[in-house]
Formats: structure tokens, C-alpha cells, sequence
């Protein structure tokens, strides 16, 4: 096992760190925001991951894993040292590189021995070999390094499971002894036949952005495809059942919805299409996908004008800001890009999410935030449903249609059954799902 450094102590930093270390290697994460580093060493979390506070606290008391704020001699120390820090967009596909090639130099001012350098942040192709010119510049000639492309394909809220349960482990590097030290750190995963995609450090990253775009392209089709539904009277559900079982097109990231927000898929479709039209290539499909997912949030306001047709003024309560469930994270949430509209329209708003209020006030101060999702429905014109919470699945339908002001809903994630809650009496619209006229529907039982 290695002597690991990680640098960076968010969703991807935290969650490599905390289990590298439970695969018995011994990590110190760093990080150049200190408050971070020092809510961590009270015990607590700067992000919310489902199982990482028990995670890290195990590892922690099996002294296999710190959290220093001493950055050049966690470096110095190191046999490995990780990159997992932010690369964000400039919203226009330019990607950040500032804390990335920030990272090298600090790496490059402390190379005191061989290190392999591994760099996990999602980044435009070419970027490992700007990251070894960058050390080899500041290093002047100090030991040798290595560097190797490692992406993650860590799902938010999932995050642990995806960890220890990959598909496939991608290592980027022309270092036989990096790729050797590489399987070494991955341990148990190696020796358990956990496929490991050997290649090039810019195959590597342009694995993790393929991988992305693709899964935005899937997402943008299904939702295309539910819209279509909408004026067919076809069933979106099904659709995508039949679809997915077809071994080729496989049943998952068919769900159709308000479209995909979330750190990477909005960043990662955006950065492709960048680097491909900065080499001529003007990449139709992704962008494409991009200009769904985008005009996505505007179908799902025309659903609630067919319910509210003037919405100035009125009362809309969204259950749901998160961009997925299990987070409290809402960075190009598809529900703050929908309220963003509503305001706009006029509308009162009226707020519930389980974890992501603080963050969505971050984003939308002046956001009326409830406690309770009843209270955020009271008097209410419509429900807009945005976020697909197992908690909102349960809500007490009798309590919901008493405390709205008219029996409206939009559920832009598909979590009740149209049928039934027309029986309840509420005026329900969904994505993909028109009221089945007949009563009989295809799905395979
Ligand atoms: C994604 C990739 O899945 C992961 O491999 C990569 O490392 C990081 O980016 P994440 O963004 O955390 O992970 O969430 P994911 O579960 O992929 O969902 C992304 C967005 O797509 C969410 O807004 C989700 O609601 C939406 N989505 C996902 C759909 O609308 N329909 C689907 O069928 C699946």
C-alpha cells in the first residue's frame, strides 16, 4: 500500500480519499480552503454523501486517513499524490483550469522524491501533458514523476457504491511503473477482476468526457422522446421499458424529467463541445443534446400554464431543489433553472427540499423556504414536483389536495401514477405521460 496525498476535499476528493484509505492505503487530504479541512477534523462534513461520515470516521480511527492543513508536507510525504480539485465552467465551455494547474505548481515546489501525480479532476484533452510541462518547468530537473489520468465516475449520492463497485478503473499513463504503482493503490478492486482500461493519458481524459456527453445525449433522446409522448397519447415509461431491454441501448439514464443538472453532465457536454471546435470539429450531437436539455425547463413551465394559465401572481410551491435526490447539492439544477422562470413570470414561490434549501438560497436569496413541504403547499395554485425525494413519493395526498389552494400538479419527475391521482381528484400533468385514454397499458408485469 501507498503513502497518499490528496488535494482537494470535495464530492470527488473526500470520497477517493476516505476509500483509498478503507482499501488500506494511508491518505492525507489537503485542501486551500482550511475552513474545510477544519470542519472535517471536528468530525463533521463540508458536503452531504450518503455512508461518507461513517466512512471517513472509521478510517480516521484506523489512523489510515487525516486531514492536514499542512499542504507542502503532505506533498513531501507522499508517494502518490491525487489532483482532485474543481475544474468549473465559464458557462460558456471554457473550462477552469486555475486550480488544477494551481495544484501542479504547488506538486512541482515540493518534489522531493519520485511521485506519481494523478490527476482525477474531469479535464479537456492535452491537460496532463500541460501539467508535466508546468512541473518540469517549476521542478527545473528535481526527481522524476509521473503522470497518469485516473477520471472518476462517481454519481452523486451514489457515490461510495460507484467507488467500490466500478464498471471499469481507467488509468492514463506510458509509465509501466505508474500503471504498476496504480493497481497497487486499487488493491482488492485489482485483485477482484474489476476491469482496468490501460491507455494513453489523453485517451484517459477523453474517456470521462465521452462517457458524460454520452450519458447527456441518452438523457436529452428520452426527454425529446417523452415530449413526443405528450402529443401521442404514447406512455414514456413504457417506451423506455421496451427500449431498455434491448441489451444494446440498456434500461438505465432513460428516465425522462425536467432535464439533467448536476457539476459535470451541464460543465462536461459544454467542454467537449469547446474542445472539439477548437480543433474544427463542430460536434452536432452534443450540442444538440445541450440545446434539449436547456429548452427542457421551459417545456416543463408550458405543463403548469396548462394548469395555471396566468401565472403572475400566483402561488407555486416546488417540492424539490437538489439536482438529484440524495444531495443537497444544486449547481445547474434544473428546479432553480424552472424558478428562476417563475419569478420572472410573477409568481409566488413557495420552497421545500429535504437537504438543498441552504445551498438554493445561495443561488436564489430571496427564496421563501418551508421546513415542511405541507406548509410550502399551503394555498398554493400548483405543485411542481422537481426533485425525486423518496419522502415526496409518500406524501399524504388528502392532506395535499386540504392544503392546496386548487388540486394542481406537475410532476416533472414521474413519482405518482397518472391514474391514481386522478381518481384522487387532482389535476395532474406529468412528462411523457398523457392520461391513458384506455385503461389497458403495455408494460410488461
Ligand atoms: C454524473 C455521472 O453519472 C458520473 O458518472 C460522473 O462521474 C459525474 O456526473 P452525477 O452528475 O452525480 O453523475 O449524477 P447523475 O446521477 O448522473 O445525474 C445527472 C443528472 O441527470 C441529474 O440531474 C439527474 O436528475 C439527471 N438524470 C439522470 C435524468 O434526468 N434522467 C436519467 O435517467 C438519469
Amino acid at each position: 500500500m501507498k503513502n497518499i496525498c490528496i488535494m482537494g476535499t470535495g464530492y470527488v476528493g473526500l470520497v477517493t480519499g476516505a476509500c483509498l484509505s478503507d482499501l488500506g492505503n494511508k491518505v492525507r487530504c489537503v485542501d486551500i480552503d482550511l475552513k474545510k479541512i477544519r470542519i472535517l477534523n471536528d468530525g463533521k462534513l463540508p458536503i452531504y454523501e450518503p455512508g461518507l461520515q461513517e466512512l471517513i470516521n472509521n478510517n480516521v480511527s484506523r489512523e489510515r486517513l487525516s486531514f492536514s492543513e499542512d499542504i507542502k508536507g503532505s506533498i513531501r510525504d507522499s508517494e502518490v499524490v491525487f489532483i482532485a480539485v474543481g475544474t468549473p465552467s465559464d458557462g460558456n465551455g471554457n473550462v477552469d483550469l486555475r486550480y488544477v494547474e494551481g495544484a501542479a505548481e504547488m506538486i512541482a515546489q515540493n518534489l522531493n522524491d519520485f511521485k506519481i501525480i494523478v490527476n482525477k479532476s474531469t479535464v479537456s484533452v492535452g491537460t496532463g501533458r500541460r501539467l508535466k510541462e508546468i512541473i518540469d518547468d517549476k521542478s527545473s530537473g528535481k526527481p522524476e514523476f509521473e503522470i497518469v489520468s485516473n477520471p472518476e465516475f462517481l454519481r452523486e449520492g451514489s457515490a461510495i457504491n460507484d467507488f467500490m463497485h466500478p464498471d471499469r478503473i481507467v488509468i492514463g499513463t506510458n509509465s509501466e511503473k505508474a500503471f504498476d504503482i496504480m493497481t497497487e493503490i486499487y488493491g482488492s478492486l485489482y485483485l477482484m477482476e474489476t476491469p482496468f482500461i490501460k491507455t494513453n493519458v489523453e485517451t484517459a481524459e477523453l474517456i470521462k468526457y465521452a462517457s458524460n456527453a454520452f450519458l447527456s445525449v441518452k438523457i436529452s433522446f428520452i426527454n425529446e422522446i417523452a415530449n413526443i409522448c405528450d402529443k401521442t397519447g404514447a406512455d414514456v415509461h413504457v417506451v423506455a421499458k421496451a427500449m431498455g431491454l434491448d441489451g444494446r441501448i440498456s434500461p438505465k439514464f432513460l428516465h425522462a424529467g425536467p432535464g439533467f443538472g448536476g457539476s459535470c453532465f451541464p460543465k462536461d457536454t459544454l467542454g467537449l463541445v469547446q474542445l472539439a471546435k477548437e480543433r474544427g470539429i463542430t460536434p452536432n450531437l452534443v450540442e444538440a443534446a445541450i440545446k434539449v436539455n436547456i429548452n427542457q425547463r421551459m417545456v416543463m413551465v408550458e405543463k403548469l400554464k396548462k394548469l395555471v394559465p396566468n401565472l403572475k401572481g400566483k402561488t407555486i410551491a416546488v417540492l424539490g431543489l437538489a439536482f438529484k435526490p440524495n444531495t443537497d447539492d444544486v449547481r445547474e439544477s434544473p428546479a432553480l433553472d424552472i424558478i428562476k422562470i417563475l419569478l420572472e413570470e410573477e409568481c409566488i414561490v413557495r420552497a421545500y427540499d429535504p437537504v438543498a434549501m441552504d445551498n438554493a438560497k445561495k443561488s436564489i436569496p430571496e427564496l421563501n423556504c418551508f421546513d415542511n413541504m405541507m406548509d410550502a403547499c399551503e394555498g398554493a395554485d400548483s405543485v411542481m414536483i422537481l426533485t425525486e425525494w423518496n419522502e415526496l413519493r409518500q406524501i399524504d395526498l388528502n392532506m395535499l389536495k386540504e392544503r392546496l389552494g386548487s388540486p394542481n400538479i406537475v410532476d416533472c419527475r414521474n413519482i405518482y401514477d397518472p391514474k391514481k391521482m386522478k381518481d384522487e381528484g387532482f389535476n395532474y400533468l406529468s412528462v411523457g405521460r398523457p392520461l391513458l385514454k384506455d385503461e389497458f397499458n403495455a408494460v410488461q408485469v
